[in-house]
C-alpha cells in the first residue's frame, strides 16, 4: 500500500472530511485515555482553533482514499519560542510499523526547516507504548513530565473545601475571592492576561521555554473559541486595595461529558503567596461546582511532576496519579538523520 500526505485547512474542509479526521483523533484519544468521550464535530472545530498559534495540518491518505494518519504542526504567533516547532503525529493502530510515522516526521522536519526552526517538540502518553518506542528511536528526549491526577467526586472532602473557603478571609485579610460562571467579563481580561503571563513564566516548562506575550485580546480569542465550547467556573483572588487579580482556580467541563470536571489552572502570583489563597480559591470553585453541576463523576488535573506546591494541595484533596504525559524534544538535524537512514 502506498500513502500520500496532503495539507488540510480545517476552515475549508467539507464536513465529512473533517469528520474522518476527527474519528481518527477520537480513536487515538481513547487509546491514551480509555474514559475519553468522543469529541463532536463542533467541539473539534472549537478546540482546534487554538488562538496564539499558527498551525499547519496534514493527513495521510491510502490508495483507497482512506485517512490513516494525521499530524498537526504549530508555533507561537508572537515570535516567542522561535526555535521550536510543536508537532503531533497520530497513525491509526492498524497501519502502524509501515513507516507512516516516519513519513510525517520527515514532513514536520520540512516545515521546521522552512521556518528556520531547529527543535521539534513532540507529545505522548505513557498509556501508549508505541509512542514511547517511536520517541526513543528518533532520538527525542523527554523535557517535561505532566502527571495526570484524578479524584473521584464521591471522595471529594466537602468539609475540607468548606474549611478552605471559610478560612480564606481570616488567613488572607485584604483579599477577596470572586466567582465567575461562564464567559469572563471584559473588565477582568487585562488582569487575566497578567496571570497567564505569570503562569507561563513560572510554571515548570521545558528548558529554554520563553513565556509568550499574553494580552486581553488573546484571552478574548480564547473565550470565543475553546471556552465557548465548555462550561466554566472560576474563583479569582483579588487584592482589594489595588483591585488586581492575583490568583485563579478554574474548573471546566465539556457539555458532551458532564462526568469529568477538568482543573485547567490553579495559580497564585508569587508576590501574594503564603497566605493560603490557593486553598481559598480551590475551596470556592469546588463548592460552586458541587452546587451547580450535576452528573460529575471525577475531576482531572495535569501537574508537572516537579511542581511540589501544586501537588501538595492536590494530594491533600485526594488526587491520585493516573497516567503521565510527556513533552519531548529532538533537534531537526538528529531527526533528519533518523529519517534519512530509513529512506536508504
Ligand atoms: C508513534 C506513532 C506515530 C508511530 O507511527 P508508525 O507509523 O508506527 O511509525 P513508523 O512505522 O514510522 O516507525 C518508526 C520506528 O519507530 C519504532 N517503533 C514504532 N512503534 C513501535 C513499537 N510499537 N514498538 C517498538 N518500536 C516501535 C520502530 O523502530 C519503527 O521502525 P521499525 O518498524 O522499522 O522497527 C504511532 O504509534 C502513533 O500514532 N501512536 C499514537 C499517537 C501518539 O502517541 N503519537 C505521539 C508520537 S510523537
Amino acid at each position: 500500500m502506498s500513502y500520500r500526505i496532503e495539507e488540510v485547512a480545517f476552515e475549508d474542509l467539507p464536513e465529512d472530511e473533517l469528520a474522518e479526521i476527527l474519528a481518527l483523533v477520537n480513536r487515538g484519544s481513547h487509546e491514551e485515555s480509555p474514559r475519553h468521550v468522543n469529541l463532536t464535530l463542533d467541539e473539534f472545530r472549537m478546540f482546534s482553533t487554538g488562538p496564539g498559534f499558527i498551525q499547519r495540518r496534514f493527513r495521510v491518505v491510502d490508495e483507497t482514499g482512506r485517512v490513516v494518519a494525521f499530524s498537526n504542526t504549530r508555533y507561537h504567533d508572537d515570535g516567542s519560542d522561535p526555535e521550536v516547532l510543536m508537532c503531533q503525529i497520530r497513525v491509526d493502530a492498524e497501519v502502524r510499523r509501515q513507516g507512516i510515522g516516519t513519513l510525517l516526521l520527515g514532513n514536520a522536519i520540512g516545515v521546521a526547516r522552512s521556518l528556520g526552526r531547529n527543535t521539534l517538540q513532540l507529545y505522548h502518553y505513557d498509556t501508549v507504548p508505541a509512542a514511547a518506542a517511536f520517541i526513543e528511536v528518533i532520538g527525542a528526549k523527554p523535557v517535561l513530565q505532566m502527571h495526570v491526577n484524578t479524584l473521584k467526586l464521591d471522595d471529594l472532602d466537602v468539609e475540607l473545601m468548606n474549611r478552605w473557603a471559610n478560612e480564606g478571609p481570616s488567613k488572607a485579610p485584604g483579599y477577596r475571592a470572586d466567582l465567575y460562571e461562564g464567559r469572563w467579563p471584559e473588565e477582568i481580561l487585562e488582569g487575566m492576561a497578567r496571570l497567564y503571563f505569570i503562569l507561563d513564566r513560572d510554571s515548570p516548562q521545558a528548558e529554554g521555554h520563553e513565556p509568550r506575550e499574553w494580552t486581553a485580546d488573546l484571552i478574548r480569542q480564547f473565550l470565543d473559541t475553546f471556552m465557548a465550547g465548555v462550561d466554566s467556573l472560576m474563583a479569582l483572588a483579588v487584592h482589594e486595595e489595588s483591585g488586581v487579580p492575583v490568583g485563579m482556580s478554574q474548573l471546566i467541563r465539556r457539555r458532551t461529558d458532564l462526568s469529568k470536571w477538568i482543573v485547567t489552572t490553579t495559580m497564585v502570583d508569587p508576590d501574594h503567596r503564603g497566605k493560603s489563597l490557593g486553598r481559598w480559591i480551590k475551596g470556592v470553585v469546588n463548592l460552586a461546582a458541587l452546587d451547580r453541576w450535576e452528573g460529575g463523576v471525577y475531576q482531572e488535573t495535569a501537574n508537572a511532576q516537579i511542581n511540589a506546591p501544586m501537588l501538595a494541595i492536590n494530594h491533600e484533596m485526594g488526587f491520585e496519579h493516573e497516567y503521565t504525559f510527556f513533552e519531548s524534544e529532538v533537534s531537526v538535524d538528529r531527526a533528519s538523520e533518523f529519517v534519512a537512514a530509513r529512506q536508504n
